[in-house]
């Protein structure tokens, strides 16, 4: 066994506001283990090809950029959470816009842009544990992950979330605009060839409609430490 085979993973798959990302930072903390947030991998690689100017459905060019990309997580601080410079640039705001979500799940159903993701999320992989958030990191990036847990949550509840989110960052939104968003990018995401959104077999199945964050906390860690 390879020395990184050996660092246990804990995969946390689901479309978004599931309730991943808030899940995943606290099990990390929780265990003392590293967190891979690979969504903000493929947003990363959206802003930047925005910000080269590129046309983010040429599939070679899109692929370059994200060959190319630097990316870095930095600690803000206390509960100044995690800031993701890119190429140099803060980019934690943009990148946690509708437009970016939008442009990541598109960029995301072409192969080669996945392909050239690969070796930076499994570098992530280090001792003593790694969460992993995403999508297809129970199947495809980690299916040797000892715990595999899918989040699930009505697109309703989803839409509710993000809603409650957004407003507090004094972004202009509607509820119902926001629900259309959802559905359209879990479509997206669920029907596209390559690593579409769906559980491992292997995977818990989590429902966090109507479940407070603490519980499903608790549940979600239960299976690293029964
Ligand atoms: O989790 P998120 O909302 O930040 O992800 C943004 C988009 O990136 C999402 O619509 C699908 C894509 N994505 C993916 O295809 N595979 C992953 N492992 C993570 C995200």
């Amino acid at each position: 066994m390879s020395r990184a085979a050996s660092v246990p993973v804990l995969t946390i798959d689901g479309p978004s506001g599931s309730g991943k990302g808030t899940i995943s930072a606290l099990v990390a903390e929780h265990l003392g283990w590293h967190l891979l947030d690979s969504g903000a991998l493929y947003r990363a690689v959206g802003y930047a090809a925005g910000m080269a100017g590129l046309d983010v459905s040429d599939v070679e060019a899109v692929t370059r950029c994200a060959q190319g990309i630097s990316i870095r997580f930095r600690a803000a601080g206390k509960d100044g959470g995690v800031r993701v410079i890119v190429n140099g640039h803060d980019a934690t705001d943009e990148l946690r816009t509708e437009t970016a979500g939008a442009a990541a799940s598109a960029i995301a159903a072409m192969p080669p842009v996945r392909e050239a993701l690969v070796a930076l999320q499994l570098g992530f992989r280090k001792p003593p544990g790694l969460v992993a958030d995403g999508r297809d990191m129970g199947t495809v990036i980690f299916p040797d992950a000892a715990f595999k847990v899918f989040l699930t949550a009505s697109a309703a509840e989803r839409a509710k979330r993000r809603y409650k989110q957004l407003k507090e960052k004094g972004l202009n939104v509607t509820l119902a605009g926001l629900q259309r968003e959802i559905e359209a990018r879990d479509n997206r995401d669920a029907s596209r060839a390559v690593a579409p959104l769906k559980p491992a077999e292997d995977a818990l199945l989590v429902d966090t409609t109507g479940i407070g964050i603490d519980d499903v906390v608790a549940k979600v860690l239960a299976v690293v430490q029964p």
